[in-house]
């Protein structure tokens, strides 16, 4: 209430100013050229969940957790705001923003519209959430960037876009965001993690300030710039109500503290300003969950700009401004500088020699994989209503229900597996409804695209535990919808649980497909919560363009599918010498009889001994952020002892590994699928009273690959590494060598000779690394004993029904010469993000002809890729193709993209940034030059589209719809529908 009042007096006011209004770098305030300009930033750092879930921080539940508050924070914010029109502050996680917004009153809105409107509230970075940069894969980055920005754009226009990410708190950073930031648009971003050693090295070169070369494929520069301090406050200066530094006592008091507050501020500046290039500094006011009674913080505030501009009267050298990031990267870019560059990234992140954040790359696996279902659910969604034309309210806000959920799921306390057991348990709540959205979403549109007007199209969430209630019982007369999410035709093979019966599998055509039955591994058979007595999985291959219906059939023939049988089994005593053999007509595995374990691979014309294993780190104070070693000696791989059965079908041959009560595997080959599949399945992980155990899967070869290795960045450009070696710094690895060679593989890691190339590519983000040459070692589950003091303050201890967590997941082993193109790796990577999604339906055997028809995408050139088809605004859809071959891997394609165009009944098609929102003729970023380029301008320049935006109406002639892609090029587009 007090706050309306306050608001409502004031609206008048604003009316009268708003003639002059500005927004962006318009409105920042006047900077002195001969004097340090001290760029204060109000800012409040508040987490889409860590300590407290979503809603707890936004209502501010349950205090007595962490006093944070989200609403009280923007309600507080803007009435301070109103109070006086020098004072500014950034907005930044914009899910909470838009729940705020919501329950606004028209006249609140028009306040803050205008308070937008005249800068003074400035949305800072913008995304729906501040998200992870080690976890994410950067289609669901874009994604959640395009929400939140369309957001803003349709709530204030332009005068709501955010022009500077704003990434302080993720504890790492990764060269795709900088790209990403730059297809944006992004002016530049700034962050405040960095390796000590590298700050401490960019300190004494005044490098906190760069020119970051964001790919290796396209020409990106990004500004990004290194906070002097963290974000937190100035030291000595937090006025807010959760701090207890002195405030400004500027009365007639005997505790008057403006002189030494004022030096005390000055001389901190004065030490901020000898580290940067220019005459502005930033000085980030604020901290997590700050500002919750924001006029304690502005009343400080306002006189400490008011005193330290007063002593410029008596001499004083030191201006200070209400300022925001974008305020201050203006000043900067007008000062006309050049930078260092930087090429590789800022992982992984040691904040002090014993403290490398390399544990969260693994952290909650199931959590993480869960992440990705999310994904794939929206992706299919998403281009299922564009197909089908869905349009009611319901539909509409279903999809942007689960489009939201996936923005949380990004947050840097999300995917990262960083939160509270129970804000991990509410993700899990929030993720699992948006899916029932997204799969009905999907029903929805299945009805009118297939023959099946009233299938069931049910989802089966579990079947990575070979569960799915539909079949459960019995798969007589099952309709399987397989959903291509891709852009090219798909061979893939399909797995259904189902019991030890003889089935029939028939195309839409009627056709017989070849199946079989396979047994499931004991393993899964054996897990307590599995609910289902399904022994088997019956395996066929699909050819899917976009959608295609299978169906099945029980048969009694003895022609139709047996189960394949165990053709080996190998354990306790018969141990004999020699080998096994595994293989299809592609691939040729190796088995060694003794230990069990896998002993040589032979694909691609290559061959090479590869031993397979798991091995565990015995960890002492690793945590939910940490990997620490306590001793170096505490790493085991399991050499041998592994019982192992192998199962040779026609189609399929796996070998079923035990290599303790907690590890199991299935090594698994499918005929004419160039790639080793390993379905691990990792717990209850055992747990000393005084150890945790971390569990790696390692691939051991002979490639002598002299310490070099690769790791993807995001799920797109890979980055090269090299053991104990950093870009711009010494590495300090003494303490923790093995933690601190830790990388985020999002989905690929590689390393080779000059003859032989392995890759592994993995199913969920997990950290990893090369510890020895020839060999690659994934982390996939950890279960922890200590917290590591970073915040969360428990134990990384998950439990699930009852008992220490189990997870299950894959990794895939592509083996190549050295000589081929990665190209191949690169599209398994796009097949394991999104494979076929399958929908089950009872087959009433009536069918009729769809209502709609659904595109090809095939006649896309091979590199390139559908990233987003979706709706957008009522009559738009959003299209976004990649060309998602690297220089390396792929040329520049050309494709028409007419035929679309008309098949969604297109009127006219413009092109925007990379989020959507932004008509690409308009970009218009900040360039910067990097030192040592032979460049340095003289007056501030500009970036606009290096090509020229596509913009074309339905009478224009079909040419002008072509579309070309550099390698690593996304291009995005609305098409305006008739
Ligand atoms: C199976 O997948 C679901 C969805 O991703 C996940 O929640 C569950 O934990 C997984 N189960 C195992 C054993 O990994
Ligand atoms: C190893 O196992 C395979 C498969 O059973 C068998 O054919 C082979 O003879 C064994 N090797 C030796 C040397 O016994
Ligand atoms: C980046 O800096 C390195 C080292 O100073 C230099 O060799 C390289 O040419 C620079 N690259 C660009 C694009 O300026
Ligand atoms: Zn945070």
């Amino acid at each position: 209430m007090k706050y309306l009042g306050v608001l409502c007096v004031t609206l008048l006011a604003l009316q009268a100013k708003s003639a002059q209004a500005a927004c962006g770098y318009e409105s920042c305030h006047e900077t002195k050229s001969n004097m340090v300009n001290i760029h204060l930033v109000p800012h409040s750092h508040d987490d889409v969940g860590w300590l407290k879930t979503v809603d707890q921080y936004f209502y501010g539940h349950k205090n007595n957790i962490q006093h944070a508050g989200v609403q009280y924070i923007i309600d507080t914010v803007i009435a301070e705001l109103i109070k006086n029109p020098d004072r500014r502050f950034i907005q930044v996680e914009t899910s909470f923003f838009s729940k705020w917004w919501s329950e606004q009153s028209e006249t609140a809105k028009e306040i803050v519209k205008k308070l937008v409107n005249e800068g003074r509230l400035q949305f800072t970075n913008g995304a729906w959430s501040m998200n992870d940069e080690a976890a994410v894969n950067y289609q669901s980055v874009i994604d959640q960037f395009s929400l939140g920005l369309k957001f803003l754009d349709d709530t204030f226009g332009t005068c709501g876009r955010p022009t500077v990410g704003w990434q302080i708190d993720p504890f790492g950073h990764s060269r795709e965001q900088a790209s990403l930031y730059a297809q944006m648009g992004y002016d530049g971003e700034f962050f405040s993690r960095m390796d000590h050693n590298d700050k401490g090295r960019r300190m004494a070169d005044l490098a906190l300030e760069m020119v970051w070369d964001a790919s290796e494929s396209l020409d990106i520069k990004l500004f990004t710039g290194l906070l002097y301090t963290y974000y937190w406050d100035t030291p000595g200066f937090c006025f807010d109500v959760h701090c207890s530094d002195d405030p400004i006592i500027d009365g007639n008091s005997y505790d008057n503290n403006v002189k030494s507050r004022v030096d005390d501020f000055i001389a901190y500046a004065a030490q901020v300003a000898e580290k940067f290039r220019t005459n502005h500094i930033m000085i980030p006011m604020g901290g997590d969950f700050q500002y919750e009674d924001a006029e304690v913080n502005f009343k400080n505030m306002d006189k400490l700009v008011k005193y330290i501009n007063e002593r410029q009267s008596s001499g004083s050298k030191y201006n200070i401004i209400y300022s925001t990031p974008a305020c201050y990267l203006h000043s900067v870019h007008q000062s006309v500088q050049s930078y260092p560059n930087k090429t590789q990234d800022f992982f992984p992140y040691g904040s002090d020699s014993n403290s490398f954040w390399t544990g969260y790359f693994s952290s909650r696996p199931t959590q993480k994989r869960f992440e990705r279902d999310g994904n794939h659910i929206l992706q299919v969604a998403k281009e299922l209503s564009v197909f089908a034309d869905l349009n009611s309210e319901e539909q509409k806000e279903k999809l942007n229900y689960l489009r939201q959920i996936m923005g949380v799921m990004q947050h840097h306390d999300a995917i990262t597996g960083t939160e509270k057991q129970a804000v991990s348990n509410d993700y899990d709540r929030l993720l699992s409804d948006g899916m029932v959205g997204g799969t009905n979403i999907a029903r929805d549109a299945l009805r009118k695209v297939t023959p099946l007007p009233t299938g069931e199209f049910e989802s089966c969430l579990n079947l990575n535990i070979s569960e799915c209630a539909f079949t459960k019982d019995n798969a007589d007369n099952l309709a399987v919808t397989l959903y291509n999410p891709l852009a090219h035709t798909t061979k893939q093979y399909v797995r259904l649980p189902v019991k030890n019966e003889n089935y029939q599998v028939t195309d839409d055509k009627g056709r017989v497909v070849a199946s079989e039955l396979v047994p499931v591994s004991q393993q899964i058979i054996d897990l307590e919560f599995r609910e289902t007595d399904t022994q088997y999985e019956l395996v066929f291959k699909a050819t899917v363009d976009k959608i295609a219906n299978y169906y099945v059939k029980k048969v009694e023939s003895q022609s139709a599918a047996q189960p394949i049988k165990a053709v080996k089994s190998v354990s306790g005593e018969t141990r004999e010498d020699g080998e096994t053999v595994v293989q299809t007509s592609t691939i040729k595995l190796t088995i060694d009889n003794n230990s069990g374990l896998l002993k040589t691979v032979e694909m691609n014309g290559i061959s090479e001994n590869i031993e397979q294993s798991f091995g565990v780190y015995r960890t002492y104070d690793s945590g939910a952020y940490l990997f620490r070693q306590y001793n170096q000696g505490d790493f085991v791989i399991q050499d041998g002892g592994v019982e192992f059965t192998v199962y040779e079908g026609s189609q399929v041959k796996e070998i079923h590994q035990v290599f303790n009560e907690y590890v199991s595997q299935v090594i698994r080959l499918y005929e004419d699928r160039n790639t080793v599949e390993f379905d691990w399945q990792v717990g209850p992980i055992p747990r000393e009273e005084e150890f945790g155990n971390e569990v790696v899967i390692v691939f051991s070869s002979e490639i002598e690959s002299k310490g070099v290795f690769y790791t993807d960045a995001n799920g797109r450009e890979l980055l090269k590494r090299e053991k104990d070696k950093r870009e711009d710094f010494n590495s300090e690895l003494d303490r923790q060598p093995t933690a601190g060679n830790y990388y985020p593989i999002t989905s690929r890691i590689a390393l080779q000779d000059s003859k032989k190339r392995m890759a592994i590519l993995n199913d969920r983000a997990q950290g990893g690394s090369s510890m020895k040459d020839g060999q690659i070692e994934l982390m996939l589950h950890r279960r922890l004993v200590r917290d590591d003091g970073l915040g969360v303050d428990e134990v990384l201890n998950e439990e699930k029904y009852g008992q220490p967590l189990i997870a299950r997941g894959k990794v895939y082993l592509v083996l190549n010469s050295a000589e081929e193109s990665t190209s191949a790796e690169r599209e398994w990577e796009k097949e394991h993000h999104l494979p076929l999604w399958k929908f089950f339906s009872k087959n009433s055997g009536s069918t009729s002809s769809p209502a709609k028809s659904v595109p090809s995408f095939d006649d896309f050139p091979k590199s390139v890729h559908l990233l987003t088809l979706e709706p957008f605004n009522d009559g738009e859809v959003l299209l976004r193709v990649e060309n998602f071959m690297d220089h390396t891997e792929g040329n520049v394609v050309s494709f028409n993209i007419r035929p679309l165009f008309d098949y969604l009944n297109g009127e006219e098609i413009r092109e925007t940034t990379l989020d959507g929102n932004l008509p690409l003729s308009d970009m218009k970023r900040f360039k910067f030059h990097a030192e040592g380029s032979g460049v340095r301008g003289s007056e501030p320049e500009y970036y606009t589209s290096a090509h020229k935006p596509l913009e074309v109406t339905a009478s224009q002639d079909p040419a002008d719809f072509a579309v070309t892609l550099k390698p690593m090029q996304i291009r995005t587009f609305i098409v305006k529908t008739k």
